[in-house]
């Protein structure tokens, strides 16, 4: 298939390249380069031994995004493309609405206007209202506490109600789960700017003494250690599941949602002694206060996915952080050479 890949230079689009990349999909990738490094192509063409086209363009402008689809014939979209911070998105609320919103929207009014109707939407947890007991269900009731999340619960609405309008459309609503790991190669991972909000990357940056410690938000929670609990998930187990996603829309009209996750939960006081058998040394860590509007447990229940995408997660904790160690320790020597 030709397939577009919004975002498909950040973190886990990426991944995602590669994968559909070695199993013969000829993929686009379309990004701004707001959040990533145009050098992640090249990695991902060093990876695969194959090209990987890339249009640079801003999904809210819809001059540039109707050129893309004239300049290439898709048969599907995987909407990757979007911001992602929970923190960033309280303080600027209007430039998460304007770029997740109407970035989506350009790009659908475009997939209209050139006759492609599959896409496949890198949703999240957080769309769950987070008052229902963990393992998290698709049909749990939704919302959100902060701009972000409503975003995409928004846009998880706008795609259901084109594929409801136009049975030309389908649309698979993939709700990642904590997506952690880095491709085994060392070659490619998630690089934050600045100091990381997430769990992993902070705890990288800390095994490779660029943070002093492992700020743990809370040990008092009701969960077996009092650390909260959350589904996380190797990059790569995510990006093959796009695959899956894609063999699905293929046969299918409507709206589908699957959570991405192992559907099992790691503390953080596992997560970090995970992180110390990666990095061979153990790691200072803290008690923190707990952080705002965080819960106490979240993970996923998986059966849908397994039974209608046929979908499990392969790799474990101890492969998640292997590889993000072996991520981390490759890009800091790289950047202290230069
Ligand atoms: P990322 O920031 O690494 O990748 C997003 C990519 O989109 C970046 O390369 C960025 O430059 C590009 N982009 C942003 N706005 C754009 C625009 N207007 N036009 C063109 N390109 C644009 O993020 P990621 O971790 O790879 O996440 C990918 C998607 O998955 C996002 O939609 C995110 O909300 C969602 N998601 C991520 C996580 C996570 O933990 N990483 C969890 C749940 C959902
Ligand atoms: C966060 C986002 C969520 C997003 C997800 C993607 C918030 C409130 N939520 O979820 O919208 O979909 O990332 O992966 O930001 N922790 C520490 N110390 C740290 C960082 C985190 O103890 O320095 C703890 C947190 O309290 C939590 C766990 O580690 O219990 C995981 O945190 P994080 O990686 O930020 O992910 P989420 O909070 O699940």
């Amino acid at each position: 298939m030709n397939v577009l890949l919004t975002g498909g230079a950040g973190f886990i689009g990426s991944h995602t390249a590669i994968i559909l990349s070695e199993r013969g999909h000829d993929i686009v990738v379309l990004d701004n380069f707001s959040n990533s490094k145009p050098s992640v192509i090249q990695r991902i063409e060093r990876i695969t031994g194959r090209s990987c086209p890339c249009e640079e363009a801003d999904l809210t402008d819809a001059e540039a995004v109707d050129a893309v689809f004239r300049r290439w014939k898709f048969d599907a979209v995987i909407h990757f493309a979007g911001f992602k911070a929970v923190g960033e998105s309280v303080e600027k609320p209007l430039e998460y609405y304007e770029n997740n919103l109407i970035g989506t929207l350009k790009l659908m009014e475009a997939m209209t206007n050139h006759d492609v109707g599959d896409i496949i939407f890198s949703s999240s947890a957080t769309v769950y209202r987070g008052d229902s007991p963990a393992p998290y269900y698709e049909d749990y009731p939704l919302g959100a506490s902060n701009p972000y999340g409503w975003t995409k619960v928004m846009i998880e609405r706008m795609l259901r109600d084109v594929c409801a309008a136009d049975s030309r459309w389908a649309a698979v609503l993939l709700r990642y789960f904590n997506p952690i790991g880095a491709h085994p190669s060392g070659l490619l991972g998630e690089d934050p700017n600045g100091i990381p909000n997430n769990l992993l990357p902070y705890v990288a940056k800390v095994a490779v003494g660029e943070l002093p410690v492992v700020r743990i938000f809370g040990d008092d929670y009701d969960t077996p250690d009092g650390t909260g609990v959350r589904d996380y998930i190797h990059v790569m187990d995510l990006a093959r599941g796009h695959l899956l996603a894609l063999d699905y829309i293929r046969t299918r009209r409507g709206c589908f949602s699957f959570n991405l996750g192992t559907g099992k939960g790691y503390s953080v006081k596992e997560v970090v002694a995970a992180f110390e058998r990666a990095c061979g040394k153990p790691l200072p860590s803290r008690i923190d206060p707990r952080r705002a509007g965080d819960l106490p447990e979240i993970y996923a229940n998986v059966d849908l996915a397994r039974k209608e995408l046929g979908f499990s997660a392969e790799f474990g904790l101890s492969e998640m952080c292997a590889d993000a160690w072996n991520w981390q320790r490759r890009s800091s020597s790289a950047s202290e050479g230069l």
